[in-house]
């Protein structure tokens, strides 16, 4: 017997698992609303023309590939830094930004960074979640549950979060979706966010903004309205951020993690033990995605550019979602809410059951929780969206 005879099979990746059946499916008219990416209205992922701008140029005057820093390139994580924040905002002065492998290398960075502080730390979580938060948090040894979010029948359980947050314990970490929230789509108010950071405050609970969708949901600023909620409290704060969707870079992986501390001092000793846990885990960072992001973000032609598309890919799934709801009107359920609800995705109270009735007859893929995602409907496949969940109510 090796060491290996004991390994498990583990478990397949639900999303995977789904997206190989819609690939294996002959059925011409299917449609694969399972994924997690902003497709355009040619059901493509996009490029960006400010992505390609900045590769371009990056490409023109290829530079020798060192290694990067090991909290990666000075210019990105200034420029994250400042769109966390704001671009004036004095804040910069005592928080760090590393360098990500997407949000999700940001997420697990922070992870590994807060377990080394108090691994007796619980860490708590939105009922329902983006499923890798279960999986991350646990896997970097911390205890998860959940805090209630959403009702099914009523949407945001807003007075089941507060409570669940005023009754954890000191030092929890709470996990929040910063905006466009991943399942749901139901995201808190600007009032709603005020709430939750005081009793964060109140409680000493210390907050993890995960804020994949920066943009996609009321804008860049708006969307960053949680960190401002948490910061001006002067609370200890965790942000994760991403550029998979906003940029469309996925495949680059290009995040960010920025810990805001009490000042300049304190911000010295987090980025020195965020370098270990970097360091650690995979040394140093690549340098083509934060490159381009980089670029983008300090170049004010491609700025512009930038904010000009995202706003494109935010108003496309706005459409998006009135054309669905107009196409379920008048059913049995009302499905106004999908207006409502911001971000990639929607929470379609349809059952396990439904969703498999839509695979199976209607050859439309979503996740078995119900979810859907908005960002890939488009006006070839919208009505026969609609068609099939109408059949199956
Ligand atoms: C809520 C949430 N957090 C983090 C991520 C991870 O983003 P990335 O692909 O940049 O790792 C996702 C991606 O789907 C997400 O939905």
């Amino acid at each position: 017997m090796t060491v290996f005879a004991a390994v498990r099979l583990a478990p397949r990746d639900p999303i995977l698992g789904m997206t190989e059946a819609f690939n294996a499916d002959i059925r011409p008219d299917k449609v694969n609303l399972g994924v997690g990416v902003y497709l355009d209205a040619s059901a493509r992922v996009p490029i960006l023309e400010c992505v390609r701008a900045a590769s371009d140029r990056l490409a023109a005057e290829l530079k020798p590939c060192s290694y990067l820093p090991i909290d990666g390139l000075p210019s990105y994580d200034r420029a994250v830094k400042e769109l966390v924040f704001g671009p004036e905002s004095a804040l910069r002065e005592r928080a760090v930004t590393v360098q990500g492998l997407g949000g999700t290398g940001a997420l697990r960075i922070g992870a590994e960074f807060l377990r080394g502080l108090n691994p007796d730390a619980r860490v708590l979580i939105s009922d329902p979640s983006w499923e890798n938060h279960l999986a991350l948090f646990s896997r970097s040894g911390f205890q998860v549950s959940s805090y209630r979010y959403y009702k099914p029948g009523v949407g945001l359980d807003f007075a089941g979060m507060l409570d669940d947050l005023r009754a954890a314990a000191q030092s929890t970490i709470v996990v929040l979706h910063a905006c466009c929230h991943n399942p749901t789509g139901y995201d808190l108010s600007a009032e709603q966010w005020a709430q939750v950071a005081e009793v964060v405050r109140e409680r000493e609970l210390v907050p993890f903004l995960d804020m994949a969708y920066q943009g996609f949901g009321a804008g860049i600023e708006a969307d960053g309205r949680a960190v401002a909620e948490f910061s001006q409290r002067d609370v200890p704060l965790l942000v994760a951020n991403s550029f998979s969707k906003s940029m469309s870079l996925y495949g680059e992986r290009v995040g960010g993690l920025t810990v805001l501390g009490k000042d300049a001092d304190e911000a010295a000793r987090l980025a020195s033990q965020l370098k270990v846990c970097v360091r650690t885990l995979y040394s140093n960072p690549p340098t083509h995605g934060a490159s381009i992001a980089a670029m983008v973000l300090t170049d004010p032609g491609l700025r512009q550019l930038w904010e000009s598309e995202l706003s494109g890919m935010r108003d496309r799934i706005k459409l998006m979602r009135q054309a669905l709801a107009a196409r379920l009107q008048g059913l049995s359920r009302d499905f106004s809410f999908v207006t409502a609800q911001v971000g990639m995705f929607s929470y379609t109270g349809l059952s396990l059951e439904q969703m498999g009735e839509l695979r199976e007859k209607w050859a439309v893929y979503g996740l078995d929780s119900g979810r859907i995602c908005v960002a890939a409907i488009n006006d070839q496949n919208v009505d026969r969206v609609a068609q099939a969940i109408a059949k199956v109510l």
